[in-house]
């Protein structure tokens, strides 16, 4: 199994090409099953998520082709499609449940296995399948497998979410757009991917409109046009390394990443300490010896992700007094706490909350990764730390941070990857 050595304690400086983002490509890469034509997307990552989605869109019978370097592909669905998408390639990764809502919605049936993913907690599926039975889908629950069909169709409803859902509002939308009738949902969750997604959407013929902060309006539609498409940049990974060259005391230029789009990540660095220079698409980020505490919660968009929390906890570790973070979205977030202990770090958990003791300094370890996000927040810990870390289980990583050891390794990290 590969891991990750890191020879802490260098300060990062040089710049950083940000890649597409993950979190848009998948719903975005499900929704091209709605679609008979050819569709042409560009600007995606080259993490495992991305390529186990393209496995499973190739199973049920895609006719897929990457371009050599993998960020581009054109893809089209006018053969007969196997509307079944299997356990074994839905366990490592929860958004394979998004091809349900475009099976539905073109098909009126699908067979999707129960979706696996980071072990962050429970993740339910519930919310998605409540609303697609508003929309007149009927299923069961067989075996670890969704049966669902829809014999007339799907017929456009009026949805309000009953709590703020990524996954949710994604594959409704994505149903919807050939719902007959329109459809209007309240309470969706606004995240940049999602706005993304929509505009993907409109973009091959769907009508898709805001009408509201939180509300959406459909108009379901039978047809879709050729297009191509280029994916958003990842904010996660943007996040990631902006906290990365703060935690080493660098100077990182993140290039690719739109400062409107990260407004609350980069308020809350400024306001830690971290200098912050923004330019058109591209961000300077100064790291500084003096940290402040501070109290974060994480929340739906425009909040603080909670695809960031272990990250900025790292950087909190550093800070001159006691920080509190307050995991709002997932009930099991803090399984990194216990290696950050390891390394020094002084974190107590209770609930939801985590208590950050601060003025840390790091020490190396052999570490074990938990999560995605976690997998991350223990590279920053061992690139704050001097001397040797090993990072175990870094397959995690490798779901969704395209060539993190080159990109470290380019702003001067010492990393290697070793099998
Ligand atoms: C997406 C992101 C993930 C991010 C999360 C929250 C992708 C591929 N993944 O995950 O990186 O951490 O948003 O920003 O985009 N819930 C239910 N029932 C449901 C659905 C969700 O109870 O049917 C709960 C979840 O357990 C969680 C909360 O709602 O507590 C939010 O989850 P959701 O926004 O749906 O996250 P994902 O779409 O799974």
């Amino acid at each position: 199994m590969q891991k990750l050595e890191v020879f802490g304690g260098k300060k990062l400086k040089g710049q950083i090409n940000i890649s597409g983002s993950k979190n848009a490509s998948l719903p975005i890469l499900a929704a091209t099953i709605l679609s008979k034509k050819k569709i042409y997307l560009s600007n995606l990552p080259r993490v495992k998520d991305i390529e186990t989605m393209i496995n499973l869109l190739k199973s049920i019978g895609s006719n897929i082709k990457l371009t050599k370097n993998k960020k581009s592909l054109l893809i089209q669905n006018d053969k007969k499609l196997k509307l079944y998408a299997p356990y074994k390639l839905v366990k490592t990764m929860r958004a394979g449940i998004l091809v349900l809502g475009p099976m539905l919605a073109r098909f009126n049936r699908a067979i999707v296995s129960l979706p696996g993913g980071c072990s962050i907690g429970t993740r339910p599926i519930d919310i998605h399948l409540n609303c697609l039975s508003k929309l007149g889908v009927k299923y069961k629950i067989l075996d670890g497998y969704v049966y669902a069909s829809a014999k007339k169709g799907l017929i456009g409803a009026r949805i309000k979410f009953p709590k703020v859902s990524v996954g949710a509002t994604e594959n409704l939308i994505i149903a919807a757009t050939m719902a007959k009738g329109i459809s209007v949902f309240s309470n969706c969750a606004i995240e940049p991917e999602i706005k993304d997604l929509v505009k993907f959407l409109n973009k091959i013929g769907a009508k898709i409109k805001w009408i509201g902060k939180r509300t959406v309006k459909i108009y379901g539609v039978r047809e879709f046009k050729e297009n191509k498409f280029n994916i958003i940049f990842d904010r996660i990974e943007a996040g990631t390394y902006m906290i990365a060259a703060a935690i080493t005391n660098g100077n990182i230029l993140i290039n690719g990443a739109d400062h409107k789009i990260i407004k609350t990540e980069i308020e809350l660095l400024k306001k830690i300490g971290v200098k912050i220079i923004i330019y058109k698409n591209k961000i300077r980020v100064i790291g500084s010896e003096n940290i402040k505490n501070t109290k974060i919660l994480t929340a739906p968009y425009p909040g603080f992700p909670t695809d960031l929390q272990a990250q900025i906890m790292v950087l909190l570790s550093k800070a001159n007094g006691l920080s509190i973070i307050n995991e709002k979205i997932f009930e099991n977030r803090f399984m990194h706490c216990g290696e950050l202990n390891r390394m020094g770090a002084k974190i107590k958990t209770k609930g939801n909350k985590a208590y950050i003791q601060g003025n840390t300094k790091f020490k190396s370890a052999e570490l074990m990764a938990t999560d995605l996000r976690a997998s991350v927040c223990l590279v920053l810990a061992a690139l704050a730390a001097k001397g040797k870390s090993k990072i175990n289980r870094i397959y995690h990583l490798d779901r969704g941070y395209e060539q993190i050891e080159k990109k470290l390794k380019k702003v001067g990290a010492k990393i290697n990857r070793i099998s």
